[in-house]
């Protein structure tokens, strides 16, 4: 099964958006199998965000991830990767629909709520760097046959 790496950032958690942004996913029929709230170090930022270090907004990004805790989350299920993402809405939230996450709660690109893997490969780049293997989980779910 498709596993994905989401993250509600600082913004989010401190507007206290944690509790909506997980049942969004769990209501959808996703399968939430690892989370912690944490501090991000500048080193661990650097390299999440290394793709675009060479982006005028790098400084800014990386300042303002590890401004406070995250909750960063591994979710399972079905074409998860992209699905997420369009739950999520577009980068810049005045160009997120209405419904998606960003559309609903965000104003500005800077503080935009929540991350998601854009790939496979860069799914299991940042579940490698939030997660160790031990601290992910496999169950079932009660009522799982149609999703
Ligand atoms: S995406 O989703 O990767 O295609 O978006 P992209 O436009 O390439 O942006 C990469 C990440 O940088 C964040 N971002 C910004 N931060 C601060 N200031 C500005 N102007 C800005 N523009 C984009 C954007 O939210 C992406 O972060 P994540 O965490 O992946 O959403």
């Amino acid at each position: 099964m498709e596993k994905t790496f989401l993250m509600v950032k600082p913004d989010g958690v401190q507007r206290a958006l944690i509790g909506e942004i997980v049942s969004r996913f769990e209501k959808k029929g996703f399968q939430l199998v690892g989370a912690k709230l944490m501090n991000i170090s500048e080193d661990l930022a650097k390299e999440h965000y290394g793709e675009h270090k060479e982006r005028p907004f790098f400084g800014e990004l990386v300042d303002f991830i590890t401004s406070g805790p995250v909750f960063a989350m591994v979710w399972e299920g079905k074409d998860v990767i992209l699905t997420a993402r369009n739950m999520m809405g577009k980068t810049n939230p005045s160009e997120a629909a209405p419904g998606s996450i960003r559309g609903d709660y965000a104003v500005q690109v800077s503080n935009n709520i929540i991350h998601g893997s854009d790939s496979a490969e860069s799914a299991v780049r940042e579940i490698g760097l939030f997660f160790k293997e031990e601290e992910l989980v496999s169950y079932d779910k009660a009522v799982a046959v149609w999703i």
